[in-house]
Formats: structure tokens, C-alpha cells, sequence
């Protein structure tokens, strides 16, 4: 049948997004999918019945796309999509609910506060400082690619950084900071592939050295005993199936001074360009990306 292959869209991860679209257009097309750019910023989801679309594969990042919405509105027309449903999408686009569920679970994630635009009190961020131990990392409670995130040393400075994450979300994550290295899983159907170890000399992963740096370096193998990888790979398929995601994902985790396993959050439509974390644990297991695209598309049902 006819795929639409989503990308481009309103969030603040559009040209991530019109580079991952752009990377799985061309790999279904490569494997004969006859498969169509279609970008929901320039045209209405009406068009899918309009040009008998049979399917859509969802490669957008952030809200709009990511977070349940267009998940629903795809429901509501009968038309098959990729990745998880509505409530995966909405719950793992959300930081704070889905801290909540793992404190609730006991999935290790950082202590956090929360900050709602509504009631926030300036005078509190000295408080939040002591209770989270000195550092934190601020991020809005709504985003993806680190957009809108800062550290924050002291209570002038996590004042500025909320007011800045403010500006892309009216809730604020305020997260103990993590002193260790930052490790991704992918998770494909019910399997999690073998972890990637982010290193960077920015002061953390952020959008450079996630998009734009060449001094990024990704290891895998990452390195890490068997018996801690595997460990590594069980929490994050437990992580992705506390928050009812499905088919496909990736999970960030990072380990502490401690060695403890703190999760930071599932992606539902994680980055897909040639480079990104998800087709790199594929090539690791032999998966090149226009056959991990096409499987993914055949997991849509209908
Ligand atoms: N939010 C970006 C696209 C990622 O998780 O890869
Ligand atoms: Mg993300």
C-alpha cells in the first residue's frame, strides 16, 4: 500500500526531524516502499483519506507528533501508524508524569522538583538547590534534542535557567544531577539492542554535540562487563514498557558516581537520520538502516 512518511511538523525538533524523514523516506524507497513525503505543518491530515494513504510511519520528534496527539487523530481515521499509541506516546513525551510512574514502580530515575508556571516562586529556588543537592539539570517537561536545558550551580542560576525553560513549556523538570556517563538503548519490538556510550567534552549531551559536533563519540560495544549491559538493557525494556511504549524506541540511561542506573526518559520517535543512536545499535547487530526501516514499518498492523 501507500505510505505516508511523516516529518517536518511545528515543534521546536522540526529540522531534526526533516533530516530523520528525510533519511527513512529514502530507505523505504530503496527497499520499494511506495512511500511519500508528508509534512502535517503543510498539510492537513485530511489528505491522507483524500490520496488513499494505507499507512503512515510517524518520524516526528516532539510535540505534535510524538506526544499522543497525532497518535489519536490516526486512531480516529482507522489508518495504521508506527511506534506506540496514544497513551505511550503522551505519557513518555512527559518527563515529570513519567518520573512519577518510576518513583511509583521503583525504575531508578534522579530526584527531582517540579516547577508549574503557574505557582512558581522564585524565592524557592534556594531551597530546591539544598534539597537536590547542589547541582541540578533544568530541563522543560515537554521537549526533546535538549532544547531548553541548563545546569544549574546555584539559585541564581537555576532562577534563570527555569525562566528559560518556561519558554518552551509551561511545566519545569528540575533533576539531582547525575555525575557519570550517559548510555542509550534502542529497543526494537520486544528486544533491546546493545547500549551506546554518549561521550562529550560539552559540559553535558547537549544539542551540539548531539547534532552538531564531530568530536561526539559513540561507543559501541560500549564497553561496559556483560553482565552490566545486560543488566543496563533489562531496566530499559522495563522502562519502555512501564510507560506502554511500543514497537519501537530508544531509552536513555545514565550511571552515577555510585554506579547506580538512573533513567532519564523514553523516546518514542527517536532520532532516525544515518548516524543516530537507534540505526547505529542496528548496524551493531547486523541491521543495516533500510532493513531496520522496513521492519519497522512492518510492524503496523492493518
Ligand atoms: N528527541 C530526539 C530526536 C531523540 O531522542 O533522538
Ligand atoms: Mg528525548
Amino acid at each position: 500500500g501507500k505510505v505516508a512518511v511523516m516529518f517536518g511538523g511545528t515543534s521546536a525538533e522540526r529540522d531534526v526531524s526533516l533530516n530523520s524523514g528525510r533519511a527513512v523516506l529514502d530507505g523505504l524507497l530503496n527497499k520499494g516502499v511506495d512511500a511519500h513525503p508528508f509534512d502535517p505543518a503543510k498539510q492537513p491530515l485530511s489528505e491522507l483519506t483524500e490520496q488513499n494513504f494505507d499507512r503512515v510511519f510517524i518520524v516526528l520528534h516532539g510535540r505534535g507528533g510524538e506526544d499522543g496527539t497525532l497518535q489519536g487523530a490516526l486512531e480516529h481515521m482507522n489508518i495504521p501508524y508506527t511506534g506506540s499509541g496514544v497513551l505511550g506516546c503522551a505519557l513518555a513525551m512527559d518527563k515529570v508524569r513519567t518520573k512519577l510512574l518510576w518513583k511509583g514502580l521503583g525504575v531508578a530515575t534522579a530526584d527531582f522538583e517540579v516547577v508549574n508556571e503557574e505557582d512558581y516562586q522564585p524565592a524557592e529556588c534556594d531551597q530546591m538547590m539544598v534539597n537536590l543537592g547542589g547541582k541540578v539539570m533544568v530541563k522543560p517537561a515537554n521537549e526533546g534534542s535538549s532544547i531548553g536545558m541548563a545546569i544549574a550551580n546555584s539559585g541564581d542560576e537555576l532562577k534563570a535557567a527555569i525562566e528559560n525553560a518556561l519558554k518552551f513549556d509551561d511545566q519545569v523538570l528540575i533533576e539531582k544531577w547525575i555525575d557519570g556517563p550517559e548510555y542509550t538503548v534502542a529497543i526494537i519490538g520486544d528486544r533491546a539492542l546493545p547500549a551506546i556510550e554518549m561521550q562529550t567534552d560539552n559540559s553535558f549531551y547537549d544539542y551540539q554535540a548531539k547534532y552538531q559536533s564531530t568530536e561526539t563519540r559513540y561507543l559501541c560495544p560500549c564497553g561496559l562487563p556483560e553482565a552490566d549491559e545486560l543488566a543496563l538493557q533489562q531496566l530499559a525494556l522495563k522502562a519502555f514498557k512501564s510507560v506502554h511504549a511500543k514497537g519501537w524506541g530508544r531509552v536513555d540511561v545514565m550511571r552515577d558516581a555510585q554506579g547506580n542506573w538512573q533513567v532519564l526518559e523514553v523516546n518514542t520517535v527517536p532520532g532516525m537520520t544515518q548516524t543516530s543512536l537507534v540505526p547505529k545499535a542496528a548496524r551493531a547487530v547486523g541491521i543495516e538502516f533500510d532493513e531496520l526501516v522496513l521492519s519497522l514499518l512492518e510492524q503496523t498492523v492493518g
